[in-house]
């Protein structure tokens, strides 16, 4: 029985080495050829499966964990497209010194003189804002209180949006500076956003503090995303968030600011004075301890912006995440 069934499939294999056009497997059957012949042409067919099977694994890999290319192709947009970028300024004095002493609370500090409650729930909110390397050397116990009353403390504390903001000109047009800027509560405290949505547009109702979201049910028109752009490509209308018509300063947003250099409590903030410029898309949060530039005081800044656009094919949506 089995050798039947051997002698079979050794005729049928050999039928097929016989009639395949896979070079090489021909000579393994023919009964003329000699036996180092055949093993020739089974090293050859062999090695040829084994670097083919190589080739291809190598492939898969690449393919496996780069499966997109990214290609350049330059093309002109017009920057009536593309949003102009938001603007956020946060002031590096965090309390004015006139109101509330950091300086002095420190040295009472180290020189272990009694702080008083009230005191010591300012230092508590201050330091939420501070750097606060010189009370962790002193071992001040870290606190995490009521973040609703350490902001309002921080908004009483700090300088006036008023008093910092004086003059503000959107592509050579002067500007009401309360009603372009919103405040925005970054990890650095109080900062002012232009032409982003406002807080209560981009987080979600439990992660606002009520005492100041001062509507909650005003949704702003935005009319831009990052996906599909404009809704309208006509660079008449005026959209939100604003675009600029052209380039050079006065096609931007230009900004007075005032800060009384006596009111900056230097142990606070480690000496810096002045102003932090955080430049994102609208939409997104400013990351204001991350990225920015440092405005000093008496000085003029120009910053100009070089847009870069990058595409996704939407041949890319059905790929998982990760890869
Ligand atoms: C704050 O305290 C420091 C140290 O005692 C003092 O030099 C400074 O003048 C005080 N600032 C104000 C505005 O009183
Ligand atoms: C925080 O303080 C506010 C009033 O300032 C109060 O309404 C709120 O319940 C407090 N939150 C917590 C978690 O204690
Ligand atoms: C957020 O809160 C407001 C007022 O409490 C409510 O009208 C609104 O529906 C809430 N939004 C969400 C997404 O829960």
């Amino acid at each position: 029985m089995d050798t039947t069934k051997s002698r079979e499939a050794s005729d049928l294999f050999s039928e097929y080495c016989d009639n395949t056009t896979i070079h090489g497997v021909k000579y393994l059957v023919e009964q003329k050829r000699p036996i180092i012949e055949r093993v020739f042409w089974i090293l050859v067919f062999t090695a040829s499966i084994y670097s083919c099977i190589t080739l291809t694994i190598n492939i898969w890999i690449k393919w496996k964990n780069n499966p997109v290319i990214v290609s350049f192709d330059d093309k002109s947009t017009p920057v009536w497209q593309i949003p102009f970028p938001a603007v956020t300024i946060c002031s590096e004095t965090k309390a004015l010194q006139t109101k509330f002493n950091f300086t002095e609370v420190a040295i009472k500090y180290r020189t272990h003189q009694k702080l008083s409650n009230e005191e010591r729930f300012v230092l508590d909110s201050l330091l939420q804002v501070c750097y606060a390397d010189y009370f962790e050397k002193l071992k001040y116990p870290s606190m995490f209180g009521n973040a609703s009353e350490y902001v309002k403390l921080l908004f009483e504390l700090g300088p006036s949006f008023d008093s910092t903001f004086m003059h503000c000109f959107w592509r050579n047009n002067e500007k009401t500076c309360s009603e372009s800027f919103k405040y925005f509560l970054t990890e650095e405290g109080i900062c002012y956003t232009f032409n982003s949505p406002d807080q209560s547009n981009i987080y979600r109702n439990e992660s606002l503090l009520n005492e100041l979201v001062f509507d909650r049910n005003y949704k702003e028109e935005i009319q831009w995303s990052l996906e599909n752009g404009y809704i309208e490509s006509d660079f008449k209308s005026t959209l939100f968030p604003y675009r600029a018509m052209g380039a050079g300063a006065k096609a931007g947003l230009n900004l007075y600011l005032l800060d009384v250099k006596l009111n900056n409590d230097m142990l606070c903030r480690n000496g810096q004075q002045g102003f932090k410029v955080i430049l994102h898309t609208p939409g997104e949060i400013p990351r204001a301890s991350k990225q920015f530039f440092q405005v000093p005081l008496g000085q003029r800044v120009l910053m100009s912006i070089k847009p870069k656009i990058i595409t996704t094919s939407d041949n890319l949506k059905h790929y998982d995440p990760l890869r």
